[in-house]
């Protein structure tokens, strides 16, 4: 075939590899129906995720394709990570001269890809665009802001991202396509492994920097999570853990500290728990689409539809709003309207993309 269209997809933390599973496998489908121009994957993993729990087990799992290159970058402070992420993409992007970088949602790796994309004049599309949470101090938002304003594609999950760009000034390029999660949540339900316990509990997360780099709110939540009216299960990252460890923060009986999950783990314990508590952005979607509410463990958040649907609650680490949401959030939603699309996100990307 003449002239492939050459993806560069830059990958490097856990919600990316979900979200580029499903671009990934809609790329496949897309060449098996001889398209006039088939489009080329090229999958770089920065390495900012590289336990066996935080990265491999995704692969395997959602048959995600091997990665043509693993820069092995790792962690340390916002800007080692970025520099070394950067002079390491540049590298390969000279070498690969691909026609189009491909980045997910906020995390460092989105930002190097995008810079380091734009300042060799590659086109850059960038998935889950028009996210704000307004709160310049949380690293995401930095990397949110900066990746939206060096794109030329830009894939918002809903019409509220999208005015946000506009609000900005960014109107061209900008396609809202629904949530690329929401696919992935439909797709793999099928295969989700459920836990073993047969009585009701809720699921938790916690990893943003806001509440794990201040131990004294890391205590108070924990504490607070103590008055929970069923079990909590709560998922612990590794960054989360090293704080709790080293402080020896104490966790309250109710409260069942286990390692990081698989996706289809994670999926199993969506489908069975009553509610969930978190700080990410991807679990406050994905309580949605299993029909659960979710309490959220930040003093905002990007997915104001949520909010907007009684699905989501906001409630900082104040132990009084955390008690108060658990009497709300025992009910489960019914009837959750498809605020993020019908699982269609990834095939409308690629054929954006293939246009291009
Ligand atoms: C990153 C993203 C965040 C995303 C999250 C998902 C940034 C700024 N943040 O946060 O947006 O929601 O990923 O998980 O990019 N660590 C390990 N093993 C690993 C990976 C990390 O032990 O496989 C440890 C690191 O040593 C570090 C800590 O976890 O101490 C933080 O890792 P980092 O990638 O900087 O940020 P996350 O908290 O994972």
């Amino acid at each position: 075939m003449n002239n492939p269209l050459h993806i560069f997809t830059v990958v490097g933390a856990r919600p990316q590899f979900i979200k580029a599973a499903v671009v990934s496998r809609a790329i496949e489908q897309y060449n098996r129906d001889a398209p006039p121009r088939i489009l080329k994957e090229d999958i770089i993993h920065t390495g900012q995720h590289y336990d066996h729990g935080m990265s491999r087990v995704f692969f395997d799992e959602m048959e995600i394709p091997e990665p043509a290159a693993n820069l092995g970058v790792g962690s340390g402070s916002h800007g080692a990570m970025t520099a070394a992420m950067l002079v390491g993409l540049e590298k390969e992007m000279l070498a690969r001269r691909p026609n189009l970088v491909l980045v997910y949602g906020d995390t460092n790796s989105t930002l190097a890809g995008a810079l380091a994309a734009a300042k060799l004049h590659v086109p850059v599309a960038h998935v889950e665009a028009g996210m704000r949470s307004f709160n310049r101090r949380m690293p995401e938002e930095i990397n949110r802001v900066l990746t939206d304003h060096v794109s030329d594609l830009l894939f918002c999950s809903s019409d509220s991202s999208r005015d946000l760009l506009a609000g900005e000034g960014i109107t061209e390029g900008v396609h809202v396509v629904g949530d690329v999660m929401m696919d992935a949540a439909m797709y793999y339900r099928d295969r989700a492994i459920r836990p073993k316990r047969t009585s009701a509990f809720a699921l938790c997360t916690l990893h943003r920097a806001e509440n794990t780099d201040d131990v004294e709110r890391l205590g108070r939540i924990l504490s607070a999570l103590g008055g929970s009216p069923v079990p909590v299960v709560f998922v612990i990252h590794p960054r989360t853990d090293k704080v709790v460890r080293r402080h020896r923060i104490e966790v309250p009986g109710v409260v069942e500290v286990v390692a990081s999950m698989s996706y289809l783990e994670m999926l199993g314990h969506l489908e069975e728990c009553l509610f969930v508590i978190t700080d990410s952005g991807g679990l406050q979607k994905e309580a949605y689409f299993f029909g659960k509410k979710c309490i959220t463990i930040r003093n905002e958040t990007e997915w104001t539809e949520l909010v907007d649907a009684d699905a989501n609650r906001v409630v900082g680490a104040d132990p009084d709003r955390i008690a108060a949401a658990f009497e709300w959030a025992g009910g489960g939603l019914s009837d959750p309207k498809p605020i993020y699309g019908t699982g269609e996100a990834g095939d409308k990307i690629v054929r954006i993309l293939s246009a291009t």
